[in-house]
């Protein structure tokens, strides 16, 4: 439904250019909710406005249902108006002197567009309804919470039945709770009026939480593209093992027999392409990956040291400290293991990753 190809956008700033975007390619299925996860700074904003037709690229072409709507090479622009999308923004910009029912309504009667007014209150009552606002229309914008005011910018953005919708960032003002009760919401809501969504954040648990795909994107690039089960057991590279999720990080050293030496002892793991012995690799193993045993059973493993322990609830985070290295375990329930207490630590061959 959206397909990017090498996009380019700079701008010019007192400290001279930024390249912002330096060649997207992206292909978002009809449908697909899309989250492009990335730090601040990466592009995030610039792609969706490339979309959205706010920003012009500097060079690259985007389609938008088989349709190219920018093309600087071949002379394209299609207004933002005209290309049937919605959008929300992490600011919702409701107009606080209008009610809620304005609010929402305004993309239907705005600009030539001709509905009669009978249609309007059906759709704005509609699309209240969808984000659990109906009652609320007559409520002046100023007076409604933030979850509210989330809620009036989502029924605003899908009030028009667009073929797109794009978010930017829209739950980062809402706390904790708010946000996870909206995640769940945004992805039913969606989901519900088959709306092909492209969805921008920098919080990794929302991408995801909400994405049927997550990019990972740093410095104007796209690292990654994958299901979000890939995207967290499979990080492509150090940045995105570094960003998506916690990972435990340690030096290693290619061995001729193909195994990695390690602080631990020598380790066969998988390894990355044209890495050759002798070479300095970044092993790399999740928190909830690490196994504790107690010290009298059995052999195997590696003698460890509790050095700390959080009791979250459901879990427990520790820190262990083994062969000279602290490294940080996430274990289920509340880990029968008390600080300075040894333990015989087990760190399962293929739960490594091995960056160059
Ligand atoms: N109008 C502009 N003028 C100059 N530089 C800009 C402009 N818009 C964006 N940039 C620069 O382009 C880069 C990408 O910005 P962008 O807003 O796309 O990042 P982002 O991923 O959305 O970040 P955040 O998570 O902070 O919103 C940044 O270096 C930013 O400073
Ligand atoms: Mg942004």
């Amino acid at each position: 439904m959206i397909k990017i190809r090498g996009l380019k956008k700079s701008f010019k700033t007192r400290q001279g250019q930024v390249e912002a975007l330096r060649g997207i390619d992206l292909d978002i299925g009809e449908r697909e909710f899309f989250v492009q996860l990335g730090p601040s700074g990466c592009g995030k904003t610039t792609t969706l406005r490339c979309v959205a037709g706010l920003e012009k690229a500097d060079q690259g072409e985007i389609e938008i249902g088989g349709a190219t709507v920018s093309s600087p090479e071949k002379g394209i622009y299609v207004p933002t108006e005209k290309r049937d999308i919605g959008m929300v923004f992490q600011s919702y910009a409701i107009w606080p002197h209008m009610n809620v029912f304005q609010n929402v309504a305004f993309p239907l009667v705005k600009g030539r567009r001709q509905i009669p007014k009978h249609q309007v209150a059906e759709k704005v009552s509609e699309a209240l309804k969808l984000v659990q606002l109906a009652g609320l229309q007559d409520r002046p914008a100023t007076d409604l919470s933030g979850g509210q005011q989330q809620r009036v910018a989502m029924a605003r953005a899908v009030v028009t039945e667009p073929r797109i919708l794009l978010m930017d960032e829209p739950l980062s003002n809402l706390d904790a709770r708010l946000r996870e009760q909206m995640r769940l919401e945004l992805r039913k809501i969606t989901h519900s009026i088959g709306v092909t969504t492209l969805y921008v954040t920098h919080d990794q648990a929302e991408a995801l939480s909400l994405g049927d795909r997550v990019c990972v994107m740093n410095e104007g690039e796209i690292l990654q593209i994958g299901s979000p089960k890939e995207v967290y057991s499979q990080p492509k590279n150090l940045f995105a093992a570094q960003f998506v999720g916690e990972m435990n990080f340690i030096r290693g050293r290619l061995c001729g027999d193909g195994q990695v030496e390690s602080p631990f002892g020598k380790l066969r793991c998988a390894l990355p392409q044209g890495c050759q012995s002798g070479h300095e690799v970044t092993l790399a193993i999740r928190p909830e990956h690490l196994t504790l045993r107690p010290c009298a059973a059995g052999s195997g493993g590696i003698e460890a040291k509790v050095s700390s322990k959080n009791y979250l609830g459901d879990a427990a985070l520790l820190e262990v400290e083994a062969c000279g290295v602290n490294l940080r375990g996430k274990l289920a329930g509340d880990a029968d293991f008390a600080v300075g207490e040894k333990a015989v630590l087990v760190l399962p061959a293929d739960r490594w990753s091995v960056y160059a």
